[in-house]
């Protein structure tokens, strides 16, 4: 099934629409025209250098500072000392989570900015990383090892494109995504967020995911994306996060740097920089990787921002920390703490005029870094029109969008295994099982970044279809359809379609060391098996996990990950309309000795490229 057509043209734009006395005179050929030319690199650049001309050293640094929400007790602070961003940390959120009070309340630090003598706009920033996942009723989309699964450029590239349609549906133009880690050992807690251990799939579908965001180029119609983070984020040893990827320079390049190149050729406008170290080195503070290699080398033309008060890691003392992050090519620095906390906003400021007062920061390196990031905003038309259009905030959920990530759930399910053409299942059984508390879940269906941080059990979203909702909306009306979290329902059942897996978690909360089935998932198989009814299993999960006995006790084994608000999809496959086409992005480990590839013993229990198939008439079994 081909990806479905594109949702909109480019041309739909973002921001609002010309006035309609202008859209239909040849004035607004002409202003289009020449709004165009105004986007390529050269005349942003010019804006950007008259601009940085007219700039105090207050107004340049308050350019270079991006202040979470959450930490900006008085908004007017955004006017006071000229702030270039805000952002929404996983955390931070307005009164509720409605669109219309997100779009209001984004407005309402535009407003402040545009407020300031030069009237800079501001670039809102939030961690859209499996849709919209911040906001009530948007499309949760799978985490990215389901994207990685479908190894569909185009399909990731539609993807992006909505979750970019439903974000400007609440005034932000920047999302903290995609994340390009190559992910090389499963006990990372953000393995979910890598497409993969490859770094070939992850560079393409990271170039798909920039475009999906930004478009051909960075216009006014587009959502400003994020590769993250720089770099070799995924390969730390044991898969501890923010830990240290240990390995010669040669294998760095080859394994962590090409997701990036291909990011840039995308024309990726901003790059989030890795909490990790290389060799002991934190990439905060690497001068040769941030300024020679990727601004210089691989000729990086948007800006960098520090990762979550990341610069606070390098050393005891604040104000050497913003010297060092600085120096070593940080643009933008993203600070959490307001007035009253330690490393506050206020203090970053203070500290980094002192330091180019004392000569320590040059006023080059301040102007570099801020020509970065105004040239962005000029090529994004922020300072023709800084507001989105309200009329996408309808489109927040809507059938279309579902319709997209029910396509990126349906192509993400691998299937393991399917004895005795288990799977498809008929619609008119005449009892179907439904086991595992996660079949009615759709927070556990979502996974991390949803809605919470952390995310969370229960109805955290609005709008979603868990599977059991969809195989009652799937089966004929003669099938009886009974549900139970410990299998309680198995009596006189056809057939038991069981969920087992993982609970929700987001970075370092989701490091584990041991990464078996639990035994009460492994024991809800085996009770299922009990009942003689073939055993269909789906496995909610971030990673591969150690199966021990799960699969021989299960007819058919179909992995799911982390599928999001789109149960149908899953149903879509149960049920043979959709042939499973989706192949494992990663190795499957025997034990728990095979958790990274890098340092990998022995043969995996199913190698990364793994996934069956069924034959699809078989489908059309009543
Ligand atoms: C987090 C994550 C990063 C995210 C940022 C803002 O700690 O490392 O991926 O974009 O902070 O929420």
């Amino acid at each position: 099934m081909k990806p479905p057509k594109k949702l909109t043209s480019r041309k739909q734009s973002l921001t609002h629409p010309l006035p309609a006395r202008l859209a239909v005179t040849g004035l607004a050929i002409v202003m289009a025209l020449s709004l165009g030319a105004m986007k390529c690199l050269a005349d942003t650049d010019t804006q950007a250098g008259a601009m940085l001309a007219k700039m105090t050293l207050d107004e340049k640094i308050g350019q270079m500072v991006q202040v979470d929400m959450a930490a900006l007790k008085n908004k007017a602070d955004v006017t006071k000392y000229f702030l270039g961003s805000v952002l929404s940390g996983g955390n931070s959120d307005p009164t509720d989570n409605r669109p219309e009070t997100w779009l209001r309340c984004v407005n309402e630090f535009q407003a402040q900015a545009l407020q300031t003598r030069l009237k800079i706009p501001l670039l809102y920033g939030i961690d859209a990383v499996h849709g919209h996942n911040n906001i009530i009723g948007a499309v949760i989309f799978p985490h990215h090892i389901g994207l990685g699964a479908t190894d569909n450029p185009k399909l990731i590239e539609a993807a992006e494109h909505v979750t970019a349609l439903e974000v400007a549906g609440t005034g932000i133009r920047w999302a903290f995504a995609p994340c390009l880690a190559v992910s090389q050992d499963i006990r990372w807690g953000r393995s979910y967020e890598s497409f993969g251990q490859s770094t070939e799939l992850v560079s393409k579908l990271g170039y798909a995911g920039v475009r999906g965001f930004q478009g051909e180029s960075l216009d006014s119609n587009s959502v400003l994306a994020c590769a993250k983070h720089f770099a070799g984020d995924g390969g730390t040893e044991n898969g501890k996060d923010q830990g240290d990827t240990v390995c010669d320079e040669t294998t760095f390049r080859k394994l962590y740097l090409p997701p990036y190149e291909a990011a840039i050729k995308a024309g990726v406008g901003s790059i989030m920089i890795s909490f990790s170290s290389w060799n002991g080195k934190k990439m905060h503070g690497n001068q040769y990787l941030l300024t020679d290699a990727l601004k210089n080398e691989l000729g990086f033309k948007g800006f960098l921002v520090s990762d979550w008060a990341a610069i606070d890691q390098l050393s005891p003392d604040y104000k050497q920390d913003i010297e060092t992050s600085i120096n070593a090519g940080l643009d933008m620095i993203m600070i959490p703490n307001g007035p009253g906390t330690k490393n506050n906003y206020v203090e970053f400021i203070n500290n980094l005029k002192e330091l180019v007062a004392a000569g320590k920061v040059s006023p080059a390196r301040i102007d570099d870094a801020v020509r970065r990031i105004l040239r962005v905003k000029y090529q994004m038309g922020l300072f023709e029109n800084a507001y989105t259009d309200p009329a996408l905030t309808a489109a927040i959920g809507s059938s279309e969008h579902r319709q997209v990530a029910r396509e990126c759930v349906r192509q993400s399910l691998v299937l393991l295994k399917n004895s005795n053409h288990a799977l498809p299942l008929a619609r008119n059984l005449k009892h179907l099982a439904v086991v595992g508390r996660a079949a009615d879940d759709i927070g556990i269906q979502c996974g991390g970044w949803t809605i919470d941080w952390q995310g969370q059990p229960g109805k955290v979203t609005t709008g979603g279809t868990t599977l059991l909702a969809a195989i009652k909306q799937t089966v004929s009306p003669e099938t009886e359809v009974t549900f139970s979290a410990d299998g309680s329902n198995l009596k006189n059942a056809d057939a038991v379609v069981l969920v087992v897996g993982e609970l929700p978690y987001a970075e370092f909360k989701g490091d584990r060391q041991d990464l078996h089935l639990t035994s009460d998932d492994i024991e809800l198989i085996k009770k299922a098996k009990s009942s003689s009814a073939p055993v269909i299993t789906l496995l909610y999960t971030g990673r591969p996990l150690i199966l021990d006995s799960a699969l021989e006790q299960s007819d058919a084994f179909l992995v799911a990950w982390l599928p999001g608000t789109e149960g149908a999809g899953l149903t879509d496959v149960l049920f043979g309309d959709y042939k499973p086409t989706g192949k494992l992005p990663r190795l499957w480990p025997r034990n728990n000795e095979q958790f990274s590839a890098v340092h990998l013993t022995g043969n995996p229990l199913f190698p990364i490229g793994y996934g069956l198939s069924y034959d699809a008439k078989l489908a059309r079994k009543n």
